[in-house]
């Protein structure tokens, strides 16, 4: 099928070189011509595991293209939308402009196509009740939009598109042009749905509302055993062993219980806050304002951290050295959006310590956007001379940092482990003095 992305961003980049190998002719249109270009060169521009040589088969193979030319993506009868829906300066609501510039410059491309209806899909986490306005743009177009949101994982982009927990679809309610549109979603999604990947069918509202929803069920979670850290902290019991116990209920499961420095990312705290934001304009905000708790514990754990390094360096960070390992809002990724790693490292900073950061990935990107700070290229570089270590995102590198041949590096080996990645027993056995997060 000839299928366009419009946004080619993590969403929408990784969707177009799925679809490109589910075989479909996709072209990817972005405003970012940059982007645009390293794309079409088949150079990933942001670090995913497996999406390099992905995007540079499926160029390749002449089924993929990018344009920042909204022309170009006439011809296709499935047109889907993952732009940004960041949070408004401000506020906390999302910001629609990039959605509605999308469509906007989409409208006079959508014709009927010769061989079913022509489909405009949403894919961007959007506030509920946006999906039935888009599709009122669009109908006098002929085409019809279906809500299919994304439930991808940065870091697990191509295997959470290829083979996802399930597919959710919100279509219009008249019958006929929900059957119509269904069949078409179908036909893109052919070889996922063989493999019985679950496929919830609902109307828009629902739709939209399974992503947001799923998100504050996730950042609750996180901000859940992290609350019980704090309790841990108070009391000097175990959160990594409380978390094992009551994850073997399979009704809790054992995921998402990693007491640290809580969530960050483009995407679990914007979309709560936009979440709130959405059901204030409801009339409903009562239902979600466990939500600001949520908020306000996962906040909690990085001012904790910062009030650990400041203990540790003796209550005053003015002259002193701080090493920060990881910057990245989690492993395996090179994105800083709302990175507690970062956050955290910034607030030392502005205190007075002199920091030194690395990151795997992530530090080529900070050495060229911050000047002002100091990155490193390795763990061991940034350690030397600290007062106090702090480990904030967990890439194996740090993980698996040997504490005997480190010991020496810092000029007092304290070590903050802000994920509980390290063994405390091993690390104080060298000589360090280790500090987890709710673990005595
Ligand atoms: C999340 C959702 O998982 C995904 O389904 C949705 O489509 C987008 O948002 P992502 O932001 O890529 O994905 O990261 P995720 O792996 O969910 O982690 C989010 C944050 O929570 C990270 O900062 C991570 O470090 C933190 N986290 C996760 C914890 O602190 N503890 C945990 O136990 C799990």
């Amino acid at each position: 099928m000839q299928i366009s992305v419009i946004g080619c961003g993590y969403l929408g980049a990784v969707h177009a070189a799925c679809m490109a190998k589910l075989g479909h002719d996709v072209i990817g249109v972005d405003v970012n011509a940059e982007k645009v270009r390293l794309l079409t060169r088949g150079t990933a521009p942001f670090h995913e595991p497996g999406f390099d040589d992905l995007l540079a088969e499926q160029v390749d193979s002449g089924r993929l293209r990018f344009s920042t030319d909204f022309a170009e993506l006439a011809g296709a009868q499935v047109h889907f939308v993952g732009v940004g829906t960041p949070q408004v300066e401000g506020g906390y609501a999302a910001d629609l402009t990039y959605v509605n510039a999308a469509v906007d410059s989409l409208l006079p491309h959508l014709h009927p196509h010769p061989d079913g209806p022509t489909l405009v899909v949403g894919k961007s986490t959007v506030p509920v009740g946006t999906a039935a306005g888009l599709a009122e743009r669009i109908a006098p177009t002929g085409a019809l939009l279906v809500w299919n949101p994304e439930f991808l994982r940065e870091g697990f982009a191509v295997q959470d598109t290829i083979s996802p927990d399930r597919i959710v679809y919100g279509v219009p309610q008249d019958a006929e042009q929900a059957r119509a549109a269904q069949d078409t979603l179908d036909e893109v999604y052919a070889d996922l749905l063989r493999q019985q990947i679950p496929r919830l069918v609902s109307d828009y509202q629902t739709a939209e509302l399974v992503k947001v929803a799923a998100n504050s069920f996730l950042a609750t979670k996180i901000s859940f055993i992290n609350a019980m850290a704090e309790l841990c902290e108070a009391t000097g019991a175990d959160v990594t062993q409380l978390a094992e116990a009551i994850g073997l209920d399979d009704r809790i499961g054992k995921k998402f219980l990693k007491a640290g420095v809580g969530f960050g990312g483009g995407c679990l705290p914007k979309d709560i806050r936009a979440f709130m934001a959405r059901a204030g304009e409801l009339g409903v905000d009562q239902a979600l304002t466990f939500l600001r708790e949520v908020d306000t514990i996962n906040n909690r754990r990085r001012d904790h951290v910062v009030q650990l390094a400041q203990h540790a360096v003796g209550g005053e960070f003015s002259g002193t050295r701080v090493a920060v390992l990881g910057a990245a809002f989690k492993p395996n990724s090179d994105d800083m959006r709302n990175s507690p790693a970062l956050d955290i490292a910034n607030r030392i900073a502005g205190s007075g310590a002199q920091v030194r950061i690395t990151d795997p990935q992530a530090g080529a990107v900070l050495a060229q956007r911050r000047p002002d700070m100091d990155v490193s290229s390795s763990a061991e570089e940034a350690m030397r001379d600290a007062d106090v270590v702090l480990l904030l995102t967990e890439w194996d590198e740090f993980k698996n940092l040997d504490p005997e041949t480190t010991r020496s590096l810092p000029a007092h080996p304290v070590m903050i482990d802000g994920r509980n990645v390290l063994d405390p027993a091993q690390w104080r056995a060298a000589g360090w003095t280790y500090h987890g997060i709710g673990r005595p």
